[in-house]
C-alpha cells in the first residue's frame, strides 16, 4: 500500500467477491458495524462489488441477510454492482475473498501498481480463502471468517497508524 496521509482523507475500502450478493456485502456491513461501534464511521467510505455480471442489480442473498439479522448486524437494501477499472483509482483498499477474486479483480483493473489489492484473510495470522456460501450453503463459517478478517484488517490499520 502506497504511503498515504489518511488523517487528511477518508480511507476508501471496496470489498469484492464473485457475485456481490453473499460474501462482499456481508463484509461491507460487518466492517461498517465494527467502525461504527468504534466511532470511526466518518473516517471511512465502505462499499462492495462483484467481479461477475451474474447478479448485477440484485439485493443481498437471503442466506447472507438471515445471517446478518441473526448476528444483529445492520444492513440496508442494495443492488449488486460490478467493480470498474476506475475503482482502482478511487479506492485505497480493494479486498477480495479468495484467490480467484484476486485474479478476476486484476483482469478488470489491470496490474496492482499501487499495491492496493489484498485478500481479507491476508490480514489474519492464518491467511486463507473465504469459502463461497453460494456453493457451500454454510453462511455461519463464512460469517466467522469475515468477522476474523475484518477485525484483523482494522487492527492492521491501527498498527500502521492510518486511524
Ligand atoms: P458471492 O457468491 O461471490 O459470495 O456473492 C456468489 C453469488 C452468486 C454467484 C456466484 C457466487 N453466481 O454465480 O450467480
Amino acid at each position: 500500500m502506497r504511503k498515504k496521509e489518511f488523517n487528511k482523507s477518508k480511507i476508501k475500502v471496496l470489498f469484492v467477491c464473485l457475485g456481490n450478493i453473499c460474501r462482499s456485502p456481508m463484509a461491507e456491513f460487518i466492517f461498517k458495524d465494527i467502525v461504527n461501534k468504534e466511532g470511526l464511521s466518518d473516517k471511512f467510505v465502505i462499499k462492495s462489488a462483484a467481479t461477475s455480471y451474474e447478479e448485477i442489480g440484485n439485493d443481498i442473498h437471503y442466506g447472507a441477510r438471515d445471517k446478518l439479522i441473526q448476528k444483529n448486524i445492520p444492513f440496508c437494501k442494495r443492488k449488486a454492482t460490478r467493480i470498474t477499472p476506475n475503482d482502482y483509482n478511487n479506492y485505497d483498499f480493494i479486498i477480495g475473498m479468495d484467490d480467484s477474486n484476486i485474479i478476476n479483480i486484476e483482469r478488470i483493473v489491470g496490474d496492482d501498481r499501487d499495491n492496493k489489492i489484498s485478500k481479507l484473510l491476508d490480514y489474519s495470522d492464518n491467511p486463507r480463502d473465504i469459502a463461497d456460501p453460494w456453493y457451500t450453503g454454510d453462511f455461519e463459517t463464512t460469517y466467522n471468517d469475515i468477522i476474523e478478517g475484518c477485525n484483523c484488517f482494522i487492527k492492521y490499520l491501527k498498527d500502521k497508524n492510518y486511524i
